[in-house]
This record gives C-alpha cells, structure tokens and sequence, in this order.
C-alpha cells in the first residue's frame, strides 16, 4: 500500500513526492504523458534541450526557492532578453532606452519620457473603453502600434478594441539601457536542463508514465491511502458544473541545418500578419555550439476541450465556476489538490515550488 498516488509528474506532483519520500512516506506517481517533468520537460534533439511545452526561464526573488532549486541541479548565468521583430525593424524588449533610441532616436530618459507624455496627450484618452486605449494611455500610439498590438491580437485572437482594458494594468517601461526582461534577483536555465531536477525530485518514488487517472481510477485510488491530484479540477468532478475554459498554444519545431539562426533565444513577431507570436532558438538558453541548430514557432490558439490546456482565461465565469469546484474539493478528505491545472491558476515555475512546498508543510505538520 502506497501512502500517496500522485497524479502527475510535473513540478508540483515531484516536489511534493521528494518531500513526502524525505519524511519516508512511499508514493507512487503516474502521468498520462511518456515522460515524466510536466509542461518543464526537455526533448533531447540534435544535442539540445528542446524546451518541448514552450521557452522556460527560471527567475524569482525567492531566496530559498532559488537555494531549493539549486540543490537540484546547478544553474548557468542566462539573461532573458528577448527582442522584438516588427517587420524587419528589430526593437529591445522589454521597453527601455535601447527601444525608446531605436524608435525616436532619444538619447537621454528624459527625452523619452517627454515623447511618451506628448503621445499620450495627443491621443487624448482620459476613459480608455478597451484594451487599446488602454495601452495607448499608458505607453503612447507608436510603443503600442509597434509592440503591443499585433503581438495582443495574436494571443487573444481578436482585435485590441473587443478586449477589455483591464487585462492590460501596467505596461513595464524602463528608462535606463537594460535588456534583461525579469527584475528578479535569481534567474537562469538548468545547466543540463529542466529533466535532472525532476529525475532527482523523483528519486525513491515508483513512476508509471502513459496511465490516464480517469481511465483507471477505482484501481489506482485503491493502491493509496491518499491522493495528491495535480490534473483539471473540472475533469476531477467529471465537469458537473461546465468545463473550465483555456487558451492553447501549438509549437511547430524544426531542426535548421544553421550554426546561429537568429542570435537569440527568444525572438518576438509584434506584427498583426506573422501568424506566429514567438520563435524560440533552444540552444541559446545554454549557450549552445552544436553545428545545428532547433528552432520552435509558437502559434497562440483557441482552446476546446481535449487540446493541451495552457493558460486559463480567469475571467469572471471561470473564476466563479472554479470557485464552485473549490468549495467540492475543500471537503476532500484523501485527496489533496495542487499545481495548475488542479487550482485554475497561471503559475510560474518558482510559484509552483512555493505552493507545493506550503501544501507539504501543511500535510505533515503534525506528523
Ligand atoms: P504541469 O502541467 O507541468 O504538470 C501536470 C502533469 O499532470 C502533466 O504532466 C500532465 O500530463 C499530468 N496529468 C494531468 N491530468 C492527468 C491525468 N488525468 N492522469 C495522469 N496524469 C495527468 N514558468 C516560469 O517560471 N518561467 C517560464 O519561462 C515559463 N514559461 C512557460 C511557458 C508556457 C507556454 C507555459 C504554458 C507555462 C510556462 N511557465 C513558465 C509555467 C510552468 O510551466 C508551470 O509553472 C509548471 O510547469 C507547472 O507545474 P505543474 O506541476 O503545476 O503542472
């Protein structure tokens, strides 16, 4: 008899597997994938880690997130900057001197924050109605024709003025010359990639991979005194209630027989016609001198049910629907809930670790 099935094998299931073995605890943990790692795991091609469910960096501020993780593996000293491609025309991201220079040939912080203010003024929204006001309030008409629109279109697949404002709160801009995207204190990329933490986290534990929860689930909750369940909460309570909506992304990769075929690992379309949001060189995430190279276009998608779910829309409807399925899986008393798919939740990776390692400290307080 196990102590806990973990349904799951990415971040959040791994954690609190490598906690629980800790405390001597046996788990047994399955994912309907082949592999185990979740939405971090790499596919070795060509000698590069494939970063296969999308680019991922890690950053945080967290010291002891970033010190747990380090444990794990080592991590090398990689920088997100990513630049943005806008017909031709190459901009820094995220907004700062070097994009404000390349755009108006300003020179000093105060020039570009005058030009913001004067297209601000210009465009003369006091009450922005939509997500293009919005954004034209807050950074001015070229930043936003240039660098938001397109790129906002793409990901939400309509147009800027049926969005509503407040999903944009905040443009960042910066008005020194610094690149780097995160204002984190820690970040960097595995050095061997995403696969050696999830392989040690999973040390001790008993994996079964390609065994679907809801196809066997009388016979695997059997096998444990508890559950940890990291999939779709809707799913979980067979959709009582509706089904929990998402957007999707799809990733076209191709192997390119090129040394360096665009200098950086993570390059941005902002045009409206370029169906694709990002193009993700891997190899720059390691620093990489392989002789060829493996490039990933991500196309942003509608989501219906069945395809890969990657970030939920957390409007008012799902999030009252989540609510309802939260108060079911409150009164659980096997089963615990995390990661996710399992709270209806955009997490970053450093976010993920934060909740497992509090749901463990709650799950073995007194024990
Ligand atoms: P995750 O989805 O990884 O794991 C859940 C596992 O459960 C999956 O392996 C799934 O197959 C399995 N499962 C589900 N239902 C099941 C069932 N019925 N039976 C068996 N198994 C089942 N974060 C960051 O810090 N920096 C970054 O740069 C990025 N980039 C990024 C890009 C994209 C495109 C996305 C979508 C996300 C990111 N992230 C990120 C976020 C990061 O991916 C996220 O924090 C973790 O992968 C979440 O780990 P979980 O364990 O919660 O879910």
């Amino acid at each position: 008899m196990y102590d806990y099935l973990i349904v799951g094998a990415g971040l959040f299931g791994s954690v609190f597997a490598h906690e629980a073995t800790k405390r001597g605890k046996k788990c047994l943990v399955i994912d309907k994938r082949s592999h185990i790692g979740g939405n971090i795991y790499c596919e070795n091609t060509e000698g590069i880690n494939v970063h296969k469910y999308g680019a991922h960096i890690f950053h945080t501020n967290n010291k002891k997130i970033w010190d747990y993780v380090n444990n794990f593996v080592e991590f090398n000293r990689y920088t997100n900057s990513p630049v943005a491609n806008y017909k031709g025309e190459i901009y820094n991201m995220p907004f700062n001197m070097n994009t404000f220079n390349k755009l108006w040939g300003v020179i000093t912080p105060q020039e570009a924050k005058d030009k913001i203010e004067e297209q601000k003024k210009e465009a003369g929204i006091t009450e922005p109605q939509n997500l293009e006001e919005q954004a034209i309030s807050l950074i001015g008409t070229d930043i936003y024709e240039k660098l938001v629109k397109g790129y906002t279109e793409k990901q939400w697949g309509r147009s800027a003025k049926d969005l509503p404002a407040f999903i944009i709160k905040r443009l960042p801009v910066r008005f020194t010359y610094d690149n780097n995207y995160f204002n984190d204190r820690y970040q960097g990329i595995p050095i061997g990639g995403y696969n050696k933490i999830i392989e040690k986290m999973l040390e001790g534990s008993d994996i079964r991979l390609e065994i679907d929860f809801f196809e066997n689930r009388e016979e695997l909750e059997a096998l444990a005194k508890k559950t940890l369940f990291t999939g779709m909460i809707d799913q979980y309570y067979n959709y009582k209630y509706g089904v929990l909506e998402y957007r999707s992304l799809q990733f076209e990769t191709t192997i390119v027989n090129t040394e360096n075929y665009q200098g950086n690992a993570v390059v941005n379309y902002t045009d409206r016609e370029t169906p694709y949001t990002r193009v993700i060189e891997h190899k720059h995430f390691e620093f990489g001198t392989q002789e060829k190279t493996v490039i990933t276009k991500e196309y942003p998608t509608e989501w219906k049910s069945g395809d890969e779910p990657y970030y939920p829309i957390n409007d008012q409807r799902n999030n009252e629907l989540y609510n309802k399925y939260k108060e079911l899986a409150d009164e659980e008393k096997n089963v615990i809930f995390g990661g996710r798919l399992a709270t209806y939740k955009y997490y970053d990776m450093h976010q993920v670790i934060g909740a497992a390692l509090t749901t463990v400290e709650k799950e073995f307080a007194d024990k």
